[in-house]
């Protein structure tokens, strides 16, 4: 599939917009500087998957998440500003995950994993 511009622009602190690609939902997420404070203080050794821990946004673009949209328990759509860690629950079996994706409380076996995009500018990403 082709790649996809997003427009940052438009996106305000805190909020989440869903865009797709190649047919896979995928949310954008403008961070707050608390979430982005409050997820640096994390432990790594209190996160089921630890792996990538520290690249779950780019260098120079903090405030910026860009995740796949489907719970990787068996797929439903989390649900944002939900949970008990300023991020997303599962409706389907509870799983939730905190502001940087990242699964804080299963049965989701991972994190929710990060499609493959670049900055083209401070205001626009290309997914893909
Ligand atoms: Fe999300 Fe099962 S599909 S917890």
């Amino acid at each position: 599939g082709a790649p996809l511009e997003v427009d940052l622009s438009p996106i305000t602190d805190g909020q989440i917009v869903n865009v797709f690609w190649r047919g896979k939902l995928i949310f954008v997420r403008k961070l707050t500087e608390k979430e982005i404070t409050d997820m640096k203080a994390v432990p790594v050794n209190q996160l089921i998957d630890p792996a990538a821990a520290d690249t779950r946004v780019k260098k120079g673009h903090e405030q910026w998440l860009v995740v796949y949209g489907n719970c990787t328990h068996l797929g439903c759509v989390p649900i944002g500003h939900s949970g008990n860690f300023e991020g997303w629950s599962c409706p389907c079996h509870g799983s939730q995950f905190d502001a940087l994706g990242r699964v804080r409380r299963g049965p989701a076996p991972i994190n929710l994993p990060i499609p493959p995009y670049a900055f083209q500018s401070d205001t626009k990403i290309r997914i893909g």
